[in-house]
Order: C-alpha cells, then structure tokens, then sequence
C-alpha cells in the first residue's frame, strides 16, 4: 500500500509539522506500506523527498535532487506527476500537517474533490476545528460551556473597542484560526489590547478576545475504528508559567503532562463524554484532540478541538491513546484503515 505522508507546508506550524511527520515515519510499518514522502515547502510547493525521519525534523529535507510534484485532475480522478512527467503512486495520503493551509479543510477539500482517500476530518470538521469562533459557537449552541468571547475582523477593531470592555480581564487575545499557541498575547490591561491584536493580526485578519478561565488545561483524545471510537486516557498540563504557549510547547518545555491524570472519576468522565460530544457536533472522522479547561470547582469548559493534532513519539495523543492500550502503530494503522473504508 503506497502511503503519502504530507509534511512541512505553508503555515506557521511549519516545523511542528516537520516533528510529528518524523515522528509518524518512525512508527508506520515499513513492511505493510510503501511510504511517499512529501515535503512542502513553506511557499506551498510540492516535493518528492527521500530524507530520513531525522533529516525532516532538522528541516534539512529538502535537496537539490528532490523533484517537484503537480497534481492533476483526471476525469475525475487525480494523478501525481513528477517533473519528468513520471506517475507518483499514491493509494492514500496521510496529511501530517498542522494549522492553516493542511489541517483547515483547504487540503481536505482538494482531495474531496479529486476523489482521494485521505487520512482524518473531512474539510468541513477540519474548518470547523480550526476557526476557533465557529467551533465555540457550535459548543454553545449544544450546551457546552465555552468561556465568553467577542469575534471581530482586525479592520474593524475601532469599532469594537467599547464592546470588548464587558469582558472580564483577564483575557487571551486569539488569531480566530490558528495552532500551537502562535500568535495567541495574555492581556492584564485594556492598555495591553492595541498590540496584543497586532500581534493576533499578523496571522488571521479575524481575532478573538476570551476571558481567561481560571483552572488547568485537560484533554482528550478520539480514534475511529471500525468498532466505533475509542476514547483515549484523560490528561491534565501543569504549567510552570502564565499559560501553555509555544515555548512551553516546544522551546523550553518545563510543562509537565500529567497522563493520565488523577482527577476523580467523574471528571474523567465527563471530559470523555464531553469530547464524544464534541466529536458528534463537529462531525469529524479518523482522529481529534479536544483541549478544555477544569475550574477549580470541577466544571469543564471547551477550549478547542485539534483534528490533526501533534504527533510526535512523545506528543499529547499519543500518549493518550497508549494508556487506553492503543499503540503509535495501531493508530496509524486504523487511520489508514478508514481513510480506505
Ligand atoms: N497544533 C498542535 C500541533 C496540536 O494541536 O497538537
Ligand atoms: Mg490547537
């Protein structure tokens, strides 16, 4: 079976991409698949690349000998050529993409509409997910306790001024879609709102302002097998600053991840039952995240639902998912197994 593993592209979680793909190279079977491997650059071109996992996650994947891939729609079916015009096989592709450009629907539905089997959320509970405003509105609209939040086009931040001021401070100030905590400014003061939206700007031309929830991040992960979804092991972040941001994430990580967590039964509980929910009301298919926040009184709030979240040997999902007793392998294989069903 020959799998195309997409990594890299044109989003600023470009090199977070590039450490789940090596991260899902190293666990996919090199005796059941024939892996492709596809960097993009951050321009959004296409490439076919022979690097190893460790040459990907060092962003030294890309040489001169890499050829350069166009896909093409051919009665209604899609065919990948490199520059000399030989046929690339591909029966499925694994976007091990994150952010905009591979995990907001944009990619998902190219390969929709060139009737290509591809792993995880389809395009509309990819863009779902990653518009923060539509995702909290749809959690509302269904009983789930989001924070409050104004949503508002940066162009039109003068007009919106007085009416961000009935949010309690403090608040996080949010490009509206967006991953990995880029772009995301705390702000303690109205004083602090001019640059913290600047700062949002430079990454989506709509922001969202929400009051801080004062608690601790908790998550949940979801597999879809042919036996229905799995639930993956609840686990709690415990943030040694401000809030769990991209240097935590990734830079200078003194955050622990506590998996599983040991939060009493009924919270677990409903976390579980909250991120099935959220799974049903998105519609998503193959894998998600779901990120909340537990108050001190034990209520949860949504925060976000991840459809292409980090991958990495030692990423948040995975793990998850192997205190449930599903291994890095068996996810990989049962997303390939559905994006084929
Ligand atoms: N956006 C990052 C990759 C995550 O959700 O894990
Ligand atoms: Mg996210």
């Amino acid at each position: 079976l020959n799998v195309a593993v997409l990594f890299g592209g044109c989003s600023d979680e470009y090199s977070v991409s590039l450490h789940s793909a090596a991260g899902v190279l190293r666990a996919l079977d090199p005796e059941r698949y024939t892996v492709v491997k596809i960097g993009i650059d951050p321009q959004g071109d296409w490439f076919l690349t022979s690097a190893s996992a460790a040459e990907i996650e060092a962003d030294q994947w890309h040489t001169a000998s890499d050829q350069r891939l166009r896909l093409t729609l051919a009665r209604r079916n899609f065919e990948l050529k490199d520059e000399t015009g030989e046929a690339v096989d591909v029966d499925v592709f694994f976007p091990v993409l994150h952010g905009r450009n591979g995990e907001d629907g944009t990619l998902q539905g190219m390969f929709e509409l060139f009737h290509i089997p591809f792993v995880g959320c389809d395009m509309d509970a990819s863009l779902l997910g990653m518009d923060k405003a539509l995702s909290h509105q749809l959690a509302r609209q269904n009983g789930i306790e989001v924070s409050p939040f104004v949503v508002f086009a940066y162009s039109e931040i003068d007009l919106k001024r007085e009416s961000l001021k009935r949010l309690h401070l403090p608040c996080f100030v949010k490009p509206a879609r967006g991953g990995s905590s880029i772009g995301i400014t705390k702000i303690n003061t109205w004083e602090e709102l001019d640059a913290a939206c600047a700062c949002a700007a430079k990454h989506d031309s709509r922001i969202l302002i929400e009051e801080a929830v004062s608690g601790e991040e908790i998550g949940c992960s979801v597999l879809e097998t042919p036996d229905g979804l799995v639930l993956g092991a609840v686990d709690r972040i415990h943030l040694n600053s401000d809030f769990f941001d991209y240097e935590e994430k990734y830079v200078d990580t003194h955050a622990q991840v506590e998996c599983p967590a040991q939060l009493p039964d009924f919270v677990s509980e409903q976390m579980r039952r909250l991120a099935r929910k959220l799974w049903e009301i998105h519609h998503c298919q193959g894998l998600v995240r779901v990120d909340c926040f537990l108050t001190p009184d034990q209520r949860i709030l949504f925060n976000e639902i991840n459809t292409l979240p980090g991958m990495t040997a030692t990423s948040r999902y995975p793990r998850m998912m192997g205190q449930a007793g599903i291994s890095f392998e068996t996810i990989l294989d049962t997303l390939i197994e559905e994006a084929l069903r």
